[in-house]
């Protein structure tokens, strides 16, 4: 695959029902895929399959030109693939200077006290490094984690609702600091989202699922006027 990052032909299992038929995607460096679909479409059981935690029965996964269907989690974290979840789940007992310790001393070599005070200032946090992370709202526990993903230097984030919980204002600001992302490092982001409508302000392509098959992808006006795209959200 020539693409940084993607899949061709994910098909995956679960409890005996199949969730995921031949699902393929691509994307490239500085650019914002949209993943869209109906709940239940299984757009985060893909990303369960992208990032590792589950096996596919099918299919290949690539990042910078080497195929990673079979690596671990951890593994493809490292090779620069980073990934959100639909809750901002923080560390209950750590203040937010202590998170972002932990993850510089989780990294070889260390990471500096400035990698952190880089990646805080690129999303946004300006709440005390003193204050408990269990205490934050739901926009600064995402840009807490974000925070922590970008200190590894990511080439692909895969980002699970990202604006879920947050009101419109801050889903604007969320926008502006995605775009930062894309546009200053490079980064290649995925990004899940169920309302149609957001996506168009930012996504470059859009790939949309319902019941586990790609049912259209092309730019946003595209999709959006795609017959099977209105039949999959209005006609359920
Ligand atoms: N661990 C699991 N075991 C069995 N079925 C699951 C599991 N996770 C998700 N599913 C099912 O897979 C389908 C897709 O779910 P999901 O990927 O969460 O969709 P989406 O993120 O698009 O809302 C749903 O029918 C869901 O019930
Ligand atoms: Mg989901």
């Amino acid at each position: 695959m020539d693409a940084l990052f993607g899949c061709d032909g994910i098909s995956l299992t679960l409890a005996g029902r199949q969730i995921l038929h031949k699902v393929s995607i691509a994307t490239d460096p500085g650019n914002i895929l949209g993943l869209v679909g109906p709940n239940g479409a299984g757009k985060t059981s893909l990303f369960e399959v992208l990032c590792g935690r589950y096996p596919c029965d099918e299919g290949s996964i690539y990042l910078k030109g080497s195929n990673i269907t079979g690596l671990p989690f951890l593994k493809r974290a490292r090779m620069g693939l980073g990934r959100t979840y639909q809750s901002p789940v923080v560390p209950t007992t750590l203040t937010i200077g202590e998170t972002f310790l932990a993850v510089r001393k989780a990294r070889k070599p260390y990471l500096s006290r400035h990698d952190a005070e880089w990646a805080a200032r690129l999303v946004h946090l300006h709440t005390a490094w003193d204050t408990p992370a269990a205490v934050l709202g739901a926009f600064d526990r995402r840009k807490l984690l974000l925070a922590c993903l970008l200190m590894r230097e990511p080439c692909v984030l895969l980002m699970d609702e990202p604006a879920s919980g947050l009101i419109n204002a801050e889903i604007d600001e969320l926008d502006v600091i995605m775009r930062r992302l894309v546009d200053e490092y490079g980064i290649s982001l995925v990004l899940i989202e169920h309302r149609l409508e957001l996506l168009s302000a930012v996504a470059d392509t859009a790939v949309v699922l319902d019941l586990g098959e790609v049912i259209a992808s092309g730019t946003p006006d595209q999709v959006f006027a795609d017959e099977r795209v209105k039949a999959a959200y209005f006609e359920a």
